[in-house]
């Protein structure tokens, strides 16, 4: 004990940088960045990967390629709410201009809500060149906004 109070000034400071470290972990931008990160790759696992095998005939239709449709329509649901401001942090890839239109951001989301569930039923239906047209046009809405508000890789 024989610098106490130099002890207890580093622990302070010690525990002061876990303390914001912690906050900034756990700030509501960052929070709804990893939330729309993990929404979109489970977008890009079921459309690009559960149903577009299937239409670049990679992969056999069956209930899988069901299953995934029906989880592009979950998945959609929110779309519209997973861009609130704050959630342009530096890890983002999202173009900050989409946050400045809110109903842009919007209209885009509802696009791609309604091509998921006009894709639902056709996927079920099974009719191959159905699905690919279907497929196409759900792929097109994603797309419209990836390439305004998306950064390259
Ligand atoms: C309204 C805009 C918008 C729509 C609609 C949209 N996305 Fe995205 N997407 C983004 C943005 C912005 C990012 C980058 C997210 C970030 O880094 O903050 C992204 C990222 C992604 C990623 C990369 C995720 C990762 O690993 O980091 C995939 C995959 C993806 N989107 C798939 C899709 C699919 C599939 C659709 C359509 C069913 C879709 N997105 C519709 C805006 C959109």
């Amino acid at each position: 004990m024989r610098h106490p109070i130099k002890h207890r000034l580093a622990w302070s400071i010690a525990g002061i940088l876990t303390t914001a470290a912690l906050v900034a972990a756990a700030s509501p931008g960052q929070t709804a960045f990893e939330h729309r990160r993990d929404v979109m790759k489970q977008l890009g696992a079921n459309f690009y990967l559960g149903v577009g095998r299937v239409v670049k005939g990679r992969a056999a239709y069956g209930p899988d390629t069901v299953t995934a449709a029906e989880a592009l329509v979950d998945l959609t649901a929110a779309l519209d709410t997973l861009f609130p401001p704050g959630s342009d942090v530096p890890d983002s890839k999202m173009k900050r201009q989409l946050l400045a239109d809110p109903a842009k951001s919007a209209a885009l989301a509802a696009a791609v809500r309604a091509d998921a569930t006009a894709l639902l039923p056709v996927v079920r239906g099974g009719d191959k060149a159905a699905i690919a047209a279907s497929y196409k046009s759900l792929s097109d809405s994603c797309e419209a906004c990836h390439s305004q508000f998306r950064q390259e890789e």
